[in-house]
């Protein structure tokens, strides 16, 4: 096992009409909001304006930034950074996926700091606090709502990454399974591939931790038995419920304690496909795994057996492989770049932007050269 520090500060509220909490939480954090929140959901889930009620019940001001788009840019956390810094708000409350609470956790800084929102993304600033940061979740995917990781994209520099401060842990988070029953199927689909994929970059991470792949093993089956369920039953509130506490324990530090390093090579590869055609994370994801886990075969070989084993009693790498790429189709994501209309006359535009980004994961046992790029990405158009 590698040395490790586990550390997660956040506060979750957890269960139905959970929000009713938020206004008793938000009065003792200060007298001015700024809320956050994306393209119009959350007018539609009831979460803007529950959150709304609580806020004005508690006295507090509220002033407001809308529509951060999916796969979230840079200018959106600059604008509403300067609303929060122009009004002195004394707290950032998101209301929605992954993008608004990523861009919020940027904004926070922002606000504190007074700086660009890509100084801080590029590791420029380093500040000891930031303005609480309060979550509304709704839709399961990412585990933003308990981690402090904020992924946000740059179209000017074409980049996207994620940056990691501990301040940008949300300081609570309401987690209210019923605002995501009315996550469309497609979207549902993809957060399940997201929280897998968040499992597996723990689980083929560097360092031998037995009980992290223990916990891994246990997410994914949770979501292989419970996720197909629910795409036949989006309105299922107890099922809504078992998926979002599994996508947020898939990314909340739990399985990378005894891991000096988790891989996330395949969110790197994924990133690139999101920047050049906007393609939805979990579905960058569904692609790209597959293509990075049959290219690195030979080195992961033994880890593929064991996770075989551990999922589906049967040690072969390639049958692993190929059950977890069906588990992806069966909740309806794609795992070719043709299944989402991306022709193989794109390859050099894929290939070129992945090696200037030099995209690559975190475990040094596993880095990728230009020809192991060029590799992944024919795999991710293979019939
Ligand atoms: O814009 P609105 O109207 O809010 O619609 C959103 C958006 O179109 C919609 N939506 C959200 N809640 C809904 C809903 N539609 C109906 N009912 C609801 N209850 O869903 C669409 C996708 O939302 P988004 O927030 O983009 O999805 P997600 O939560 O998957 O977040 C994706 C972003 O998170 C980053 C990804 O790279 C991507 O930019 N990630 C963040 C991570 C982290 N912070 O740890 C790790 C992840 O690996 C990931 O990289
Ligand atoms: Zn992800």
């Amino acid at each position: 096992m590698e040395n490790f520090i586990a550390h997660n500060p956040t506060k979750v509220h957890f269960g139905k009409d959970i929000v009713g909490q938020l206004g008793e939480v938000a009065v003792q954090l200060g007298k001015k909001a700024l809320l956050v929140y994306g393209r119009g959901s959350v007018l539609r889930n009831g979460s803007y304006q529950d959150t709304k009620d609580q806020l004005d019940k508690a006295g507090i001001e509220v002033v407001e930034f809308s529509g951060i788009k999916p796969n979230p840019v840079i200018e959106d956390v600059d604008g509403a950074a300067g609303i929060g810094i122009e009004h002195k708000v004394d707290m950032v409350v998101a209301v929605g996926g992954g993008s608004v609470i990523d861009s919020a956790k940027i904004i926070a800084i922002c606000i504190t700091e007074q700086c660009s929102g890509w100084d801080v993304m590029k590791g420029l600033r380093d500040p000891k606090s930031v303005v609480p940061i309060l979550a509304v979740l709704t839709l399961a995917a990412t585990g933003s709502e308990m981690n402090a990781v904020a992924v946000v994209q740059n179209n000017k520099t074409m980049e996207k990454f994620g940056y990691r401060h501990p301040v940008m842990f949300p300081s609570h988070s309401f987690m209210d399974p019923a605002y995501t029953c009315s996550v469309p199927a497609d979207h549902t689909g993809y957060g399940i591939a997201d929280l897998i994929a968040h499992v597996l970059e723990n689980y083929f991470g560097q360092g031998d931790a037995s009980l992290s792949d223990r916990f891994a093993a246990s997410i994914i089956l949770e979501a292989m038995e419970y996720g197909p369920r629910l795409m036949n039953d989006l309105n299922n509130y107890d099922l809504r419920a078992r998926i979002m506490w599994a996508a947020t324990t898939a990314l909340n530090g739990l399985l990378s304690c005894g891991r000096a390093n988790g891989e996330f090579t395949s969110h790197a590869l994924g990133h690139q496909l999101s920047l050049l055609y906007d393609t939805t994370h979990g579905a960058s994801l569904s692609i790209a795994f597959p293509a990075w886990m049959k290219h690195m075969k030979p080195k992961i070989v033994h880890r593929l057996e064991k996770l075989g084993q551990d999922l589906f009693g049967d040690t072969s790498a390639e049958r692993t492989i190929e059950r977890l790429e069906s588990f992806f189709r069966q909740v309806q994501c794609p795992i070719r770049l043709g299944d989402i209309g991306i022709t193989p006359d794109k390859k050099d535009e894929i290939v070129s932007l992945m090696n200037k980004n030099n995209v690559n994961g975190k475990n040094p046992d596993n880095l990728l050269n230009d020809l192991d790029r060029e590799q992944i990405v024919d795999l991710m158009f293979a019939e």
